[in-house]
């Protein structure tokens, strides 16, 4: 029953339709497609999965254009059939497979990049599902519709006059990408910068709320976030009676993060390793 009204309500107006008008689908145009593969940038070899695939349009695109392994689902077996012939026509088979599936059910695990084109209740729904099973640095695409609270990461808006559903006469496209686990107290030796730093983090989704200390002193931390398992933040503060602006930037990898710091101390300009562990 909410299939049927997913697509009543979601293709009132669809620029592809079965001949009989039943079960019609829209589709995400080309425009669209490049963007939603620019902002995912999937890598030869990794796995891709559509959810809701319909005539298979992105996950063909991301074999021919980037050598993706692609996964299309959609519950429409027709829809299936028609991905799987576009897929043999544009010579990518081996890379493009579509199956008759539900996409609550499809298994996320491993999966480097998911695209979808879906309302934004569902987008509500798979929310929990995408955060449980996707690992970090894996990109997720939307067109149109966000994930509520998770803030995204990107999005690129276009003018497109023929668009008639969802917002009329433009698309959105919207990228997230998995963070890490940055969560707890992390310490790293900084002789250069006072000796000892101490950050504690708090984490909701890819934005950090960082306390951070340098020896004694307490510093000013902007704009501390994550994108997939790097770590960036701004901290500004007096280390030893002398003025700091400091980037910290690394890759956590389970307990640990390494990295480098730029620092500026309004004499120089310089950059140093950096390490911390939790
Ligand atoms: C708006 S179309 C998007 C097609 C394609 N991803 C694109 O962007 O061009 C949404 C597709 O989701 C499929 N769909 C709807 N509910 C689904 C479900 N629960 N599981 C799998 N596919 C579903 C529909 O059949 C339809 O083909």
């Amino acid at each position: 029953m909410r299939l049927f009204f997913f697509s009543l309500l979601f293709c009132a107006a669809p620029s592809w339709a079965w001949d009989d008008g039943t079960t019609p689908f829209v589709v995400s145009p080309d425009a669209v497609v490049e963007r939603m593969l620019y902002l995912a940038q999937p890598k030869a070899g990794e796995r891709l999965v559509d959810l809701g695939s319909g005539d298979g349009r992105i996950v063909i695109e991301a074999a021919k254009r980037f050598g993706a392994k692609g996964l299309g689902v959609d519950i429409d077996p027709r829809l299936v059939k028609l991905a799987t012939d576009n897929a043999k026509r544009a010579g990518v088979e081996s890379l493009a497979s579509f199956e008759v599936k539900d996409l609550f059910e499809t298994d996320l695990h491993g999966v480097s990049v998911v695209t979808m084109y879906l309302l934004p209740e569902v987008n509500l729904q798979l929310l929990p599902r995408l955060i449980d099973q996707l690992k970090p640095g894996a990109r997720i695409v939307s067109h149109d519709y966000d994930l509520g609270p998770w803030p995204f990461d990107e999005m690129i808006e276009l003018g497109l006059a023929e668009k008639m559903v969802g917002p009329l006469g433009r698309s959105r496209v919207f990228l997230w990408v998995v963070p890490a686990d940055a969560r707890g107290r992390w310490a790293a030796d900084l002789p250069e910068l006072g000796g000892r730093w101490q950050f504690d983090i708090g984490q909701k989704f890819q934005i950090l709320d960082v306390d951070a200390r340098a020896g004694d002193s307490k510093m000013v931390v902007r704009g501390a976030r994550l994108r997939g398992e790097e770590i960036r933040m701004a901290v500004t503060g007096q280390v030893g009676g002398k003025g700091y602006n400091v980037l910290f930037a690394g890759r956590i990898a389970d307990r640990r993060i390494e990295g480098t710091v730029r620092v500026s101390d309004g004499e120089s300009y310089r950059t140093i390793p950096w390490k911390a562990s939790r």
